[in-house]
């Protein structure tokens, strides 16, 4: 096992992108990274003593926490800034392998949602893995271009459409002005848009209220009243608009399979409604959403498996294929945030561990009480942690680093995030 950095980006994406590898644009450099001999202390594990979880962060036997049987406090001491995140490569390919696995014998499309991970090195991984990208802005639409993407969201902006429609991305309709939007793009481009309408189906998701979207009161989706408003926008479009599936997305961190199961039985009739006019339409997308066990409780929550079971037979029934938009579920858990302890004070009745992570860095529990992990290590870090950090404080945002299984060490290392200030 070797650890590298992983290439934080910076916007504008474009240049990013098409300067990724190059060294002295990107002030690229190479430094040594080797296991430390050092034996302190100040990273053993904490979490783990539960035998039933088992994945890439373990508990060595002699009690240091481990990712891929490498050291994490080996790590630490061997890169230059703190805190940073760590990434397991072999575990993201073990998530997307365990949702490939779940929709064997159906057709499909994986969807990574960019919002959960934006680093392109990270997506790269995925897209050679066979994975898709559902994005909601121009610059993530910019990423992922031609890794056959699915554009989210309800507020897209004129520019970001023409530039799906130039590239031939499936875009979800979310509104009436959503849609005129999506029309001016396709003349804009001279391209038809290929379309979902994305439809709330006013399914409870029974999740933290910031994190409910598809759920009468949400913002999200069109009114399935106006359906048929929708349907007759369409008709009369025909060189614009063509209709080629249904989606949906009830929320994030579920963890109950039936609310996927409840939500799809509503999405085939109203698949089945929408073909009863004479739309030839192939794609039903039942969203992300499937939740991870931030509590390591040893409770048994749903696997990719049990969530693409639960609709198997509807998508059969209707000779659908399945696109479903996984972020959390791929990436949340293959990852940890690792903090150097800075001091350690009293205010009289409680004590305190300083460290240098903060909620610049991590702000998942100060947004909506999200529990993640505890002490020096934070875990399953990997989803909307990075790709929500600031630089609140004036702090650097981290940097990244994964643990590979394969190549030799050195690896090279960039230094970008030193400058974004
Ligand atoms: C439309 C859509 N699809 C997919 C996702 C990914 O959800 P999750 O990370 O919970 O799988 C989101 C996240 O909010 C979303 O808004």
């Amino acid at each position: 096992m070797f650890v590298s950095q992983i290439l934080p980006h910076y916007l504008p994406i474009p240049k990013s992108l098409k300067h990724h590898s190059n060294a002295s644009q990107n002030s690229f450099f190479l430094t040594t990274f080797k296991p430390s001999s050092r034996t302190t202390v100040k990273l053993r594990a904490i979490l783990f003593e539960n035998s039933l979880f088992k994945h890439c962060f373990s508990k060595s036997e002699d009690g240091y926490l481990c990712c891929e049987g490498l050291r994490v406090e080996d790590v630490m001491n061997n890169v230059e800034k703190s805190p940073f995140y760590l990434y397991s490569k072999p575990q993201i390919t073990r998530n997307f392998q365990a949702y490939r696995d779940a929709l064997e014998g159906l057709d499909s499309i994986i969807g990574y949602a960019i919002k959960a991970n934006n680093n392109l090195k990270i997506f790269e991984h995925l897209r050679k893995l066979g994975c898709g990208a559902v994005l909601v802005s121009g610059n993530e639409l910019r990423l992922a271009l031609h890794a056959g993407c699915i554009f989210n969201g309800n507020g897209k902006l004129l520019e970001e459409l023409v530039l799906a429609a130039q590239e031939g991305v499936f875009v979800n309709v979310d509104s009436e002005f959503d849609l005129d939007n999506i029309v001016s793009a396709a003349r804009i481009a001279g391209k038809k848009v290929n379309l979902l309408l994305r439809i709330n189906p006013d399914v409870d998701p029974q999740v933290h209220p910031y994190v409910a979207t598809g759920n009468k009161n949400s913002k999200f989706g069109i009114r399935n009243e106006k359906l048929q408003w929708f349907l007759d926008a369409v008709k009369a479009l025909p060189n614009e608009l063509k209709l080629v599936g249904a989606h949906c997305h009830l929320g994030s961190t579920i963890t109950k399979v039936d609310i996927f199961r409840d939500a799809a039985v509503l999405m085939v009739n109203y698949i089945d409604q929408i073909r009863a006019q004479g739309f030839k339409i192939d794609y039903l997308n039942i969203g992300g959403g499937l939740g991870i066990d931030y509590y390591h409780t040893g409770a048994v929550l749903p696997s990719p498996r049990d969530l693409i079971d639960t609709v198997r037979e509807l998508v059969l029934s209707r000779d659908l294929n399945l696109i479903i938009e996984p972020g959390r579920s791929l990436i949340a858990n293959t990852c940890c945030l690792v903090n150097r302890v800075t001091g350690v004070k009293t205010n009289g009745t409680k004590n305190f561990i300083v460290i240098d992570g903060s909620m610049a860095e991590l702000i998942r529990p100060s947004l909506y009480d999200a529990y993640q992990g505890a002490g020096l290590v934070v875990h399953d870090a990997g989803a909307y942690c990075m790709s929500m950090a600031s630089t609140y404080n004036l702090k650097m945002r981290p940097p990244e680093y994964w643990v590979e299984e394969d190549g030799p060490w050195p690896r090279s290392v960039m230094q970008r995030h030193l400058k974004t200030i």
